[in-house]
């Protein structure tokens, strides 16, 4: 017997430890967790010497083993002590001067002591790594990670030790073809641990995940899902809602799931009454604590209702990136600043471009009222016939779903942005758009879509949205550029916009550059007043088009893009903000702020 258990204990040491798929922990912030943000150590390895050999072939002691030299004679040609810092949360490019232009792989280091408790379990969660992600624990792989813009996390009960463990990540963001998003963007590809990190205790068996929102279509019967993960798969789970007087009870599984349908006389959440209720989901091993609002949201012809009420989403659409210091943003104050100055502007609406933001964004949405359109990067001409590709775009749309599905602001699903009309293209496309009807069925499915002059008969007066694609979506999203890159800004005075199908449509992009303070002629490029004269003429087409329901003008605040070298004028970064990185208002803000009083009123 003894002899066959060395055996075995012999074989677990040497065999390699299988790589974990990451998990979906939803709701970290109500957890148990211990922070791993600050200063981590980081070594910029341009070349992967931490991960290869010379024979570009895995090394079995790369930088993951943060070794140290056992004697003055042993060769280690790193030193996580003696290299420099970076802060987590954070983009590197904006961190050291020498990084701003860099795409690669830099590895990160942290350690921390961790006297772990019986009966509980522990995971190293991410908010979110650009662009992969490898992780190791005290020198084993624990799995790894792809997509910049999503949450993982991995488990690791009985991994650590009381003191002194190292927690290593190399994280790449070289760009590749096949990747989601793939080799070119319009906006900064901000490298590393863009989010925080942190260490979440459970009980053995935990409230895993959960679905609590309004079923589809009924403003009084909560619908969804209760999943429990851990040994004690069968329990009694208590759903609570004090202030509505809702306590329900359900059993789960044998792999810890039930169903839930549970009649509640609720205040419905909506942008002029964002009301947002503490949910406990109570198992007998875990409690988790929530706040969710209750809406509903559906199409009817060419009206989107938000609890059953016609809405026109007055909207603006937003990048991630920092007020003030630029570089990704991550904060609850980054997300407060930029909400608030599109509540400034008269919105209940934001598009959050081109991939789903942190989770300060839709949670700071949910309590400001501001109704949100989430995107998966699939954006511009990805690899449609590449598996790899759709499994990649699929789990980045599941994820984010996964993290999101219970924000009451979240009413808009986005499966892509701008990608040419094609058969692989729109198969790819259908896929996730069923996708999200599978995971979600309470939610509307848009993507933003591209028009074509329809060269009628008064010689290109008809711009026409008639993409294959939009038999598949709830709403149509559409992005055009009259005034800026096609004509001079009074050309939207002679378009009319059609589609061939009866659904609401949101013109999700236009607009114009112009550098703040800088002033000249309505005609005169980068100029505010040439983007003013842009957006009067955008507002009196818009009004013209009859099944319109919503715009979200590009862009809110300046950010930062590869594309854009205009010296003195763009520097790299994209001027077609309504406000500049400093929040200084363009003169074209006014306008969509007269506009969208005006639609309030007619939307009372
Ligand atoms: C596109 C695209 C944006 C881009 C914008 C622009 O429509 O969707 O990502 O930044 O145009 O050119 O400014």
């Amino acid at each position: 017997m003894r002899t066959h258990l060395t055996v075995l204990a012999l074989v677990a040491i040497c065999a390699p430890v299988e790589a974990q798929t990451p998990i979906r922990i939803v709701n970290v912030e109500a957890r148990r967790t211990t922070s791993l943000n600050g200063k981590w150590r980081a070594i910029v390895d341009p070349y992967e010497n931490g991960y290869y050999d010379f024979r570009l072939q895995p090394s079995k002691d790369g930088y993951f083993l943060d070794a140290k030299p056992k004697d003055k004679s042993d060769l280690v040609e790193y030193d996580f002590d003696t290299s420099g810092q970076l802060d987590v949360p954070g983009d590197w490019n904006t961190q050291r001067e020498s990084l701003f232009f860099y795409e690669g792989t830099v590895w990160y280091r942290k350690t921390f002591d961790y006297p772990s408790r019986p009966g509980t379990r522990l995971f190293l969660y991410f908010g979110a790594a650009n662009y992969e992600a490898m992780v190791y624990l005290n020198g084993e792989k624990l799995g790894s990670h792809t997509g910049g813009y999503t949450p993982f996390a991995f488990e690791i009960t009985g991994k650590t030790r009381e003191k002194g463990n190292s927690v290593v990540v190399k994280v790449d963001d070289k760009r590749h073809r096949e990747d989601v998003p793939t080799v070119n963007t319009d906006w900064w590809n901000y490298g590393g641990l863009t989010r925080g990190v942190s260490l979440v205790e459970v009980p053995e068996t935990f409230v895993e995940d959960y679905f609590v929102q309004l079923k589809k279509g009924s403003t009084d019967t909560i619908a969804g899902w209760v999943k429990l993960n851990g040994v004690r798969a069968r329990q009694q789970v208590a759903i609570r809602i004090p202030e509505a007087g809702v306590s329900a009870s359900v059993s789960t599984d044998a792999n810890g799931y039930a169903a839930l349908s549970i009649p509640a006389k609720l205040t419905l959440w909506s942008p002029e009454n964002p009301k947002l209720y503490d949910v406990a989901i109570a198992a007998e091993t875990d409690t988790v604590s929530e706040r969710i609002g209750f809406r509903t949201i559906e199409t009817k012809g060419t009206d989107i209702l938000l609890n059953g009420k016609s809405v026109f989403l007055r909207g603006v659409s937003i990048h991630e990136e920092a007020p003030f210091r630029t570089g990704r943003a991550y904060s609850l104050e980054d997300a407060r600043t930029l909400l608030g100055w599109a509540k400034e502007m008269g919105c209940n609406f934001v598009r959050l471009a081109h991939y789903p933001h942190n989770e300060n964004m839709v949670r700071e949405a949910d309590r400001l009222g501001l109704m949100v359109w989430s995107e998966t990067p699939v954006y511009w001409t990805i690899l449609w016939e590449n598996p790899e590709t759709f499994a990649n775009a699929s789990n980045q749309l599941a994820e984010s779903i996964a993290r999101d599905k219970n924000r009451a602001s979240i009413v808009l699903w986005s499966v892509a942005n701008e990608t040419p009309v094609g058969e692989a293209r729109t198969a790819f496309l259908k896929k996730l758009a069923a996708q999200v009807r599978a995971l979600d069925s309470t939610r509307l499915v848009t993507a933003a879509l591209l028009h074509h002059n329809d060269g009628g008969a008064a010689e290109g007066t008809t711009d026409l949205l008639d993409d294959p694609l939009g038999a598949d979506l709830d709403v149509l999203g559409c992005n055009e550029y009259l005034g800026w890159y096609d004509g001079l800004p009074d050309k939207a005075d002679h378009i009319d916009y059609k589609t061939i199908y009866s659904k609401p449509l949101i013109m999700s992009e236009f607009g114009a550059d112009a550098l703040y303070g800088l002033h000249g002629d309505p005609l005169t490029r980068w100029s505010e007043e040439y983007q003013e004269n842009v957006y009067r003429h955008q507002v009196g087409m818009l009004k013209r088009i009859p099944n319109l329901r919503g715009t979200s003008p590009w862009v809110l605040m300046d950010f930062r893009s590869p594309r854009r070298a205009l010296a003195d004028i763009q520097d790299f970064f994209n001027r077609k903000g309504l406000v500049s990185v400093r929040g200084d208002k363009k003169k074209a803000f006014y306008v969509m702020q007269e506009f969208y009083q005006a639609k309030q009123q007619e939307y009372q």
